[in-house]
């Protein structure tokens, strides 16, 4: 029905009564004017063209310096916090979603949670291990494998990392009780053979992954791999975007798909679940990844408000560094070799990135105010840590904005000191990796930044 008014409406601009071509007429307005309009009406009315309906890449103006977050896209300053969530949060959302992730999957009507197992022996007895399978829909609608390891013998629900992993939950502890991943993974991984985890997989990651640990400080764990969800191939699907191409008859059609946003919408369906146990605090989920799993937990921080803090660990482009960066990874490279992690609007910006409409300084800033660490390694510049720092400082203002504190650090702090203010940083020795002294400073942030029991 709004589209139907708004197709008149525009009329008087376009002459052409339907939301497509209406958009065309529209941009031969100011393309600040045509993207905010573009933005408020189009995604959400006009179902058959939300694309068109924002101005072509090309038509976007060109900006070195990383977009200001508190700036709208017609020009106008964000003067109150109500604004800032009322109106720019949305349209950074929508801006996201079109112009670089694609659009995040719609929650499914209803989620299925099945216990596989529950024991009160794991480690030692120290810590329950919870095996719960999350299936999302019926048919070939993806089913989750959740490994939740909850502490005993404590006063309350604890605070929990919800962490997405590469190789299955089985890598992390050579446990016979935990199933071994039916998804799809790459033959990276240790013990998978032919694109599958087999049983010499087991606790393969353990080192990475120091369980006992993060249980002896009062955390919990909850864990999932990313190929329960959707398998990291280009233009190959055995996850929700097959399941979302069998549903297209209902209109859920998989068009502007990313593989980012559905391993996103997969943190999503684990909240969903986590916000239901009484094992676990629902006010304190830390969305947590390493490198291509860390683009995808900032993205689901930045777009779920129910998750807490935000580790995106070595994300780099497409995640905690900023795609107009000019060290190492660069938006052209990125999109080269993996096609499919993000739309096919953000290949228009191979060449061009200073002309996204958001750098993704815009995307912490969705966080805001929360708090989010950007972990880096010295020996992993394809990440650009110095460009992450500026990332952060860039999204600051937004958390000043907001009356939270922001990054107390002015300057890139030295290797192997973390900044513990809401917006973190922290930069070590080494290369592209996660263990188990990243962990420390993972919980290190959390004990500083959460309110632990
Ligand atoms: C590649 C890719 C990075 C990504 C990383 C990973 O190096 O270029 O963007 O973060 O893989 O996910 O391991």
């Amino acid at each position: 029905m709004i589209c139907f008014v708004m197709r008149f409406w525009i009329l008087g601009f376009a002459m052409r009564p339907n939301c497509q071509t209406a958009s065309r007429g529209l941009a031969l307005l100011h393309p600040g004017f045509v993207l905010a309009l573009a933005i408020v009406f189009a995604p959400r009315f006009c179902s058959n063209s939300s694309a068109a309906s924002f101005p072509e890449a090309s038509s976007l103006p060109a900006r070195a310096e990383l977009p200001d977050p508190l700036v709208m896209s017609d020009g106008r300053r964000v003067s109150s916090p109500e604004q800032w969530s009322k109106e720019r949060r949305p349209e950074l959302k929508a801006l996201f979603e079109q112009y670089m992730y694609g659009a995040i999957p719609p929650k499914p009507t209803r989620t299925e949670s099945r216990v596989i197992g529950d024991y009160r022996d794991f480690l030692g007895g120290k810590a329950t291990l919870k095996l719960l399978r999350l299936e999302t829909g019926p048919t070939n609608a993806p089913r989750i494998d959740l490994m939740l390891i909850v502490p005993n013998g404590r006063s309350g629900p604890p605070p929990t990392f919800l962490a997405m992993n590469f190789c299955g939950n089985q890598a992390l502890c050579n446990d016979p009780r935990i199933p071994l991943s039916k998804g799809w993974m790459g033959n990276s991984c240790n013990g998978c053979s032919n694109n599958a985890a087999t049983e010499a997989s087991r606790g393969s990651q353990a080192a990475n992954w120091p369980l006992a640990e993060i249980v002896r400080r009062g955390y919990a764990l909850a864990t999932f791999h990313s190929g329960d969800v959707d398998s990291d191939r280009a233009n190959v699907s055995d996850g929700i975007y097959a399941w979302l191409a069998e549903e297209k008859k209902r209109g859920n059609s998989p068009a502007n798909r990313g593989t980012i946003a559905a391993w996103a919408w997969g943190f999503m369906r684990c909240v969903d679940y986590l916000a239901t146990d009484r094992d676990v605090d629902a006010h304190r989920i830390a969305a947590l990844g390493h490198s291509r799993n860390g683009k995808t937990a900032l993205l689901a921080a930045a777009f779920d408000e129910r998750i807490a803090m935000a580790f995106p660990h070595q994300a780099g482009c497409g995640g905690s560094a900023p795609s107009r960066g000019k060290v190492g990874e660069s938006v052209r490279a990125i999109n080269d070799r993996f096609e499919h992690w993000f739309n096919a609007e953000f290949k228009k910006f191979n060449d061009a990135p200073e002309r996204l409409p958001f750098d993704q300084n815009c995307l912490v800033a969705l966080c805001a105010p929360r708090p989010v660490l950007f972990s880096a390694a010295e020996g992993d510049q394809w990440s650009n840590p110095a460009g992450q720092f500026e990332v952060l400082r860039a999204a600051d203002p937004v958390y000043r904005f907001l009356g939270a504190e922001g990054l107390s650090a002015k300057e890139m702090s030295p290797v192997g000191k973390l900044v513990d203010s809401r917006l973190g940083y922290y930069i070590r020795e080494g290369k592209h990796s996660m263990t188990a002294e990243d962990w420390k400073v993972f919980m290190d942030f959390a004990d500083r930044q959460g309110q632990k029991e």
